[in-house]
């Protein structure tokens, strides 16, 4: 008997990634392939990267450099980078020279083609390096190894056509295309009968979904279709765009019962001059009026966000302005980050790059603030009864269940494993800075 061959992946940086990874491995179990969180058992090992800021790259650098060694004791082994770091045209060659043991290389665009990619390294014993410059509609019907059996991603649409200054993903992922409503559809429908209970609808700007189709869907419409899909209990997207959330869009977030009360809008800063210069195309004025009536419509809705610190030219009032539209909206919770320059996008030339220790000293500040405001707005949740999709067990405490509840917020419960993937009602008598404590009710 032959036997299987194994793969061992990794992935780095958004829940797009994660996806692509999805699909990935469900392509390589087509052919054959096995999978083991043992790189040393494996015939294959897949980085699935990103490039978003530089520290994820250095990782990748660090670890695929290490694999060398294992590499000259197993010559069949086959390594690959994939994802969004090669996709960029600068730094492809980086990656070739760097990294001499790594036989493959393909892009966020051609996915669909690792079969063919890694019989022709089986084939020839060369390196193989695929990257396309554009991926144009979206290829239908790839297989997917899904992560989980309750919930799931599903991307509605691919790219970006924003260019905020700082931000190498249009570069990297292309513009916009949206997949048509009809296959997002039937891909909820499919999981839906498979028992998936949640959807994320993911894009890099949910809010410009349909723009490009022929179909006037706009994604305020897909919200609506995909609320319609028997089965699916909750639904959520990411992420959000501040310039193209529409009155409509509010509207429907209010009015259809299964998507969930929260939404991530990221602010990225609280300055006029700074959002300005980042290309963001709205004022903190007109963020502070949305956030306003999506409050207004929807009561209890959780907002969460994306801040950076240290943007080229980023003054200590400018950061004052970021920490008091923290303050005044008051956000459950927010991803925060310091600027990383990337190479090709403008804010990389732009002067006055905001030095190192100035950057490090606003994030301590600005994350201090913040867990302040999660702690209280938490707090505020103590007494309530929330329902909750249990997503596990604690992996701190295993004897405690963890969940999500619609707000987005984790939950930890003591409770049987038999609950888990189901929807229950949890009542909150504690709260934490990053989750909420309760009891099944
Ligand atoms: N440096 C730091 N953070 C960045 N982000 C995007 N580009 C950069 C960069 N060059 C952050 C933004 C975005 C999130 C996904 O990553 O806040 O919303
Ligand atoms: Fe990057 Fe801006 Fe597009 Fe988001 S909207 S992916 S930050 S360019």
């Amino acid at each position: 008997m032959v036997e299987q061959r194994l793969a061992h992946i990794r992935t780095f940086g958004c829940q797009m990634n994660e996806r692509d990874t999805e699909t990935i491995q469900g392509l390589l179990q087509q052919e054959g392939y096995g999978f083991t969180d043992n790189p040393e058992a494996a015939d294959l090992i897949l980085y699935n990267t990103c490039c978003v800021r530089e520290n994820p790259e250095r990782k990748v650098y660090g670890q695929v450099g290490m694999l060398q060694e294992l590499k000259a004791k197993k010559p069949g082994l086959i390594i690959g980078i994939c994802g969004c770091m090669p996709q960029q045209r600068e730094e492809l060659p980086v990656l070739l020279e760097r990294l001499p043991h790594v036989d493959l290389f393909f892009g966020t665009h051609n996915i669909y083609r690792l079969p063919e990619l890694l019989h022709r390294i089986c084939a020839t014993g060369e390196r193989v390096v695929e990257i396309l410059d554009e991926g144009g509609e979206p290829v239908e019907g790839l297989p997917a190894m899904r992560s989980s059996s309750f919930k799931a991603f599903v991307t509605i649409m691919h790219g970006c056509n924003n260019f905020c200054s700082y931000c190498i993903v249009p570069y990297v992922r292309g513009r916009e295309h949206s997949r048509s409503p009809q296959a997002i559809v039937e891909e909820v429908q499919s999981l839906a009968n498979g028992g998936v209970k949640e959807v994320t609808l993911l894009g890099q700007n949910v809010n410009s979904y349909g723009k490009d189709l022929q179909s006037d869907a706009d994604f305020a419409d897909l919200l609506e279709m995909v609320n319609q899909v028997p089965g699916i209990e909750w639904i959520r997207f990411t992420t959000s765009h501040p310039k193209d959330i529409s009155d409509k869009l509010i509207r429907q977030l209010g009015r259809l019962e299964k998507v969930c009360e929260h939404l991530h809008l990221p602010v990225q800063a609280g300055s006029n001059n700074v959002l300005q210069r980042m290309n963001r195309r709205y004022t903190r004025e007109y963020y502070l009026e949305i956030v306003e009536r999506v409050r207004s419509q929807v009561p209890g809705i959780s907002l969460t966000t994306d801040i950076m610190v240290g943007f080229p030219g980023e003054s200590d009032a400018d950061f004052a302005d970021t920490l008091s539209l923290v303050e005044e909206v008051g956000f459950d919770s927010a991803f925060t980050f310091i600027y990383s320059p990337r190479k090709g996008t403008p804010a990389t030339e732009m002067p006055d790059q905001v030095p190192e220790e100035v950057k490090k000293e606003r994030i301590y500040q600005l994350i201090e603030l913040q867990n302040k405001i999660s702690l209280e707005r938490n707090q505020a949740q103590v007494g309530s009864e929330v329902e909750v999709l249990v997503e596990g067990a604690s992996k701190s405490d295993t004897l405690l269940l963890t969940g999500k509840t619609r707000t987005s917020k984790t939950v930890l419960f003591p409770g049987s494993q038999d609950l888990i993937g189901q929807l229950v009602r949890v009542k909150i008598t504690a709260a934490q800075t990053w989750s909420l404590t309760g009891e099944l009710i």
